[in-house]
C-alpha cells in the first residue's frame, strides 16, 4: 500500500506524477504529496486525495524535470498534512518517499533525538530520511551510501525513493518487500510501485528485486544488488495498455469491472480450455504435474476476496481431484507454526501479488520444503516471482479497491487446476472431463446473461440501501460465495454483513432475523437444494426478508422469497463463478445508492504490503 512515483527526464515532472498517483490511488488515500527538483527541492503535502494536492498546489507554475509522488495509506501517525510523504531530513538534504513499514523506527527515533536531531511527524519513514541525513552529515560519503548505511540499520519492509540536494542530477531507489517498477524511456526513466503509471509513457519496464538500489541519472541507469555488485538490469515489455486503466465510460471502475468478468473469464481460460481438442493445458505447471497428481495435500493461502477464492479451491480440489486441502489466512499461518510435509502443495492467492502476509507465509512455506505454487494477477509482481510455478489469472489490471474480476478469474484458474489433476489422477473420466470442459466454454455468455439484470438487480439495492445488516447464507460450493458477498457489502457500503452456511444459521445468525434485515440466500439448483429450501422456510417463519439467487425457472424459491435474481442453470463447479455476479451487483448498487465511494472504500487500500 501506499503509491509512489518518480520521473527524471526532459518532461515537465509534475504532470506525470499527478497523473501517476492517480492511477496509483487505489493503493491508499489518505494524503499525497510531491517534490520537484531544480537547484532546489520544493514538497507541496496534504492530508486527502490527490485532487486535494492539485487544489492545495493551485495553478502556480511549479517547474522541475525531477520529481517524486507519493499517495499514502497510514500505518505510523494518523492521515494529516504533515505526516504526508515526501519527508524532508532534519537537515534539508534529503526528501524521501516510502512504502512499507521501518519495524525498529521507534529505537532509531530514539538514538537520533540523542544527538539532536529533530522530528517533525510520527512517522517511521521520516525516521529513515533523518537517518540517511545525519549519516551523511557525520561520514565523508556521498548520498548513495548514505542510503546504503542507513537501510542496514533498517529492519522492515521498504520501497522508496530518495532526491539529495547536493547531487540534483539524481534519483536513488530502493526495494526490499515493498514493490518497484522503473519505465525506461529515452533519456529519461519513470518509477512506479506498479507499472500503471507507467504504461502510457513506456512498454519497457524492470522490476527491482529485494536489496536492489538503483542510482537513476536522465542518461543512465546504475543497478546495483544487496552485494552492492553492479547488475545488468532485465528489461521486460508490459502486456496490457493504457485502455485497460481507464473507466472505459463507466461511473466506476468497479462497476467497469463486474461488467468485464465475461471477457476476463475468457481470457483466464482462452488457450488453457481448448474447446476443439476437448483438452485442458496449464503450461504454467507443466513441470510440476507430476507432483500435483502426487499431493498428499494442498494447502491454500491468501488473504480478502483471494482467501474467499481459495475456500472454492478448497471444494473443487476436493471433489474433482480427491485431494484434501487446507485453507488457510495468510496470516495466520505464518504465526502458528504450521505443519508442512515436503509432499505438500502450498498455493499462494494474489491478485496483486504483493500482498506481505501472502509474500511472507510463502517464504515459510518454502523454508519448510514445500511445493509452492502461484495464482496471480499482476505479471512480474512479488509472488510469481517467489514461488516455483505457477498460472496468472489474465483479469487486466484491476482498479476498484473492492475485488471483483480477480475472484473470477481465480475460481476460473482453480477450476482448471482441479480438473486437470483429477483427470490426470483417474479419478475423472474422460466422458465427465469432456463434459466438464464443454460447460466450462459456456460461462463467459451466462455470465453476460446475468449482467442483463443490472436493472432488476438495481430496483431491489434501492429498497435495502438503508439497512442497517444484511446475512448471506450459501451452502457446500456456495457457501464462500456468500462470504464474499457479505464482504462485498460491508467493503463499499459500510454496512454490516455477514457470510453464513445456510445450515449454520440455526446455531446463531437465526435470532438476528426480523422484518428488517434482508437474508441474501445462494440457492442455486445442486446437491443441498432441498436443504437450502429449508433453511429459506426457517428464514420466512421468522418474518425475515429473502433475496434469492436461484437458477432460472426455480418457481419454489420464486413463491417463498421476496425477491429472486435468477442465473443460468449451471452445475456447482461453474455456479460459484456465476453466482457471485449478481451479488457484486447488489453490493455496488446499495453502495452507489448510500453516497459512498466504491472505487476507494474509506480505510481500505488494494494492495496491502504491510503485515
Ligand atoms: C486487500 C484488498 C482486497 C484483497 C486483499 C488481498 O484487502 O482490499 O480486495 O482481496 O487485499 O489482496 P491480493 O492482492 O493478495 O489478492
Amino acid at each position: 500500500m501506499c503509491g509512489i512515483v518518480g520521473y527524471i527526464g526532459d518532461r515537465e515532472a509534475l504532470p506525470v506524477l499527478i497523473n501517476g498517483l492517480k492511477r496509483l490511488e487505489y493503493r491508499g488515500y489518505d494524503s499525497a504529496g510531491v517534490a520537484l527538483l531544480r537547484n532546489q527541492i520544493d514538497v507541496y503535502k496534504c492530508k486527502g486525495k490527490v485532487s486535494d494536492l492539485e487544489r492545495f498546489m493551485g495553478d502556480a507554475p511549479h517547474s522541475g524535470n525531477i520529481g517524486m509522488g507519493h499517495t499514502r495509506w497510514a500505518t505510523h501517525g494518523e492521515p494529516n498534512d504533515v505526516n504526508a510523504h515526501p519527508h524532508t531530513s532534519y537537515n534539508g538534504k534529503f526528501v524521501i518517499i516510502h512504502n512499507g513499514i521501518i519495524e525498529n523506527y521507534a529505537r532509531l527515533r530514539e538514538r537520533l533525538k540523542e544527538r539532536g536531531v529533530h522530528f517533525k511527524s510520527e512517522t517511521d519513514t521520516e525516521v529513515l530520511c533523518n537517518l540517511i541525513g545525519y549519516i551523511y552529515e557525520n561520514s565523508e560519503v556521498d548520498a548513495e551510501m548514505a542510503v546504503r548505511l542507513a537501510l542496514s540499520k533498517v529492519v522492515g519492509a521498504y520501497g522508496l525513493v530518495v532526491m539529495c540536494v547536493d547531487e540534483p542530477d539524481k534519483l536513488i531507489a530502493a526495494r526490499k518487500g515493498s514493490p518497484l517498477v522503473i519505465g525506461v524511456g529515452n533519456e529519461e526513466y519513470f518509477l512506479a510501485s506498479d507499472a500503471t503509471p507507467i504504461v502510457e509513457y513506456t512498454k519497457s519496464v524492470i522490476y527491482l528485486n529485494d536489496g536492489d538500489v538503483a542510482i537513476i541519472r536522465k542518461e543512465q541507469l546504475i543497478l546495483k544488488t544487496s552485494a552492492q555488485d553492479v547488475a545488468v538490469p532485465k528489461v521486460q515489455q508490459l502486456t496490457f495498455d493504457i485502455g485497460e486503466i481507464d473507466k472505459g465510460g463507466y461511473e466506476h471502475f468497479m462497476l467497469k469491472e463486474i461488467f468485464e468478468q465475461p471477457q476476463s473469464i475468457e481470457d483466464t481460460f482462452r488457450g488453457r480450455v481448448r474447446a476443439d481438442e476437448l483438452e485442458l493445458h496449464l503450461g504454467g505447471l507443466y513441470e510440476v504435474l507430476p507432483q500435483l497428481v502426487e499431493a498428499k495435500r494442498i494447502v491454500i493461502i491468501g488473504c480478502g476476496t483471494s482467501w474467499h477464492a481459495g475456500l472454492v479451491g478448497e471444494y473443487l480440489f476436493e471433489d474433482l481431484a480427491r485431494i484434501p486441502v487446507e485453507v488457510e489466512y495468510a496470516s495466520e499461518f505464518r504465526y502458528r507454526n504450521p505443519i508442512i510435509h515436503k509432499d505438500d502443495i502450498v498455493i499462494a492467492i494474489s491478485q496483486s501479488g504483493e500482498t506481505a502476509d501472502t509474500l511472507a507465509a510463502i517464504k515459510l512455506a518454502k523454508e519448510k520444503g514445500a511445493l509452492v505454487l502461484g495464482i496471480c494477477n499482476v505479471v512480474g509482481s512479488s509472488i510469481p516471482r517467489e514461488t516455483d510455478a505457477g498460472v496468472y489469472t489474465h483479469a487486466g489490471p484491476e482498479i476498484g479497491v473492492a475485488s471483483t474480476k480477480a475472484f473470477t478469474c481465480q475460481v476460473t484458474v482453480l477450476a482448471m487446476m482441479a480438473i486437470l489433476i483429477g483427470k490426470k489422477k483417474g479419478v475423472l473420466s474422460t466422458e465427465r472431463y469432456h463434459d466438464l470442459i464443454k460447460e466450462f466454454i459456456k460461462v463467459p455468455a451466462k455470465t453476460q446473461r446475468i449482467l442483463a439484470l443490472a436493472d432488476h438487480i438495481k430496483k431491489i439495492a434501492s429498497l435495502y440501501q438503508n439497512v442497517t445488516n444484511a446475512l448471506y447464507l450459501g451452502r457446500g460450493y456456495l457457501f464462500p460465495v456468500a462470504l464474499e458477498g457479505a464482504l462485498k457489502l460491508k467493503e463499499i457500503s459500510y454496512i454490516h454483513a455477514e457470510g453464513y452456511p445456510a445450515a449454520e444459521m440455526k446455531h446463531g445468525p437465526i435470532a438476528l432475523i426480523d422484518d428488517k434485515m434482508p437474508v441474501v440466500v445462494v440457492a442455486t439448483k445442486d446437491s443441498s437444494y432441498e436443504k437450502i429450501v429449508s433453511n429459506i422456510q426457517e428464514v420466512k417463519a421468522r418474518s425475515g426478508i429473502v433475496i434469492a439467487v436461484v437458477t432460472e425457472g426455480d418457481t419454489v424459491i420464486r413463491d417463498m422469497a421476496d425477491h429472486v435474481i435468477e442465473i443460468p442453470e449451471a452445475e456447482n463447479v461453474y455456479a460459484t463463478l456465476l453466482s457471485v455476479v449478481p451479488l457484486q451487483l447488489l453490493s455496488y448498487y446499495i453502495a452507489v445508492m448510500r453516497g459512498c465511494n466504491v472505487d476507494q472504500p474509506r480505510n481500505l487500500a488494494k494492495s496491502v504490503t504491510v503485515e
